[in-house]
């Protein structure tokens, strides 16, 4: 990325606490002096945050995954254009909970191979990647137990069961082989302070003094 400052995506499957990871890390930053915007996808600006409802709630065949690749992108460009992009230029650091990976890994893989359309579509109308990816690598049936634990009305993709959550954890340690310049892959299944502490060290490596 040609800007100022950096951009720290959070990637894993649902139930992994890369939200809480997230969180803990902008608040180390910020502790230490850092200017941060967390942010999350789908959302993260005002229309891609009503794009958010529409995705994440109602039966698991509401939207087929064509459909949903152009939602997740639409609510990613608003986001882009209104929240990260202007963030970067002035040099802060952007800590986002999910971004375009978890369109190539759930709309990509999940019903079908759709990862060259997603590819297409990210190049035309993002074109923007992470300077830096987190995966908190999780196991899926501790993960989706997680996820089903929350209060939360979006839960659209738990309701797809296991078996995604399978896929979608060995896709995720695929796509950071595929990536490996930009991930760093993090073990979550420990206590919240020690996955911090590897999430810290690892994002201060990528910060420059
Ligand atoms: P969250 O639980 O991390 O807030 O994510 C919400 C759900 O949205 C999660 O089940 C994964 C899904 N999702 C996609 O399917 N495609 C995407 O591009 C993004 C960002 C999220």
């Amino acid at each position: 990325m040609t800007s100022k400052g950096l951009f720290i995506s959070f990637e894993g499957i649902d139930g992994s606490g890369k939200s809480t990871q997230a969180r803990l890390l902008a608040e180390h930053l910020r502790a230490a002096g850092r200017d941060v915007v967390l942010t999350r996808e789908p959302g993260g600006s005002p229309g891609a945050e009503e794009i958010r409802a529409l995705v994440l709630r109602g039966e698991p065949d509401r939207w087929s995954a064509e459909t949903e690749i152009l939602l997740f992108t639409a609510a990613r460009r608003d986001h882009l254009e209104r929240t990260i992009t202007p963030a970067l230029a002035a040099g802060k650091v952007v800590i986002c909970d999910r971004f375009a990976d978890s369109t190539r890994m759930y709309q990509g893989l999940s019903r079908g191979d759709l990862r060259a359309v997603v590819d297409d579509l990210h190049r035309l109308m993002i074109g923007v990647e992470p300077d830096l990816s987190i995966l908190i690598d999780m196991d899926p049936e501790q993960g989706l137990s997680r996820a089903l634990a929350q209060p939360t009305a979006d839960l659209r993709f738990e309701n797809f069961g296991a078996d995604l959550q399978h896929a979608m954890r060995e896709g995720f340690l695929k796509l950071a082989d595929e990536f490996a310049d930009r991930f760093e892959v993090i073990d979550g299944a420990r206590s919240i302070e020690a996955v911090a502490a590897d999430v810290c060290a690892t994002a201060l490596r990528h910060l420059s003094p």
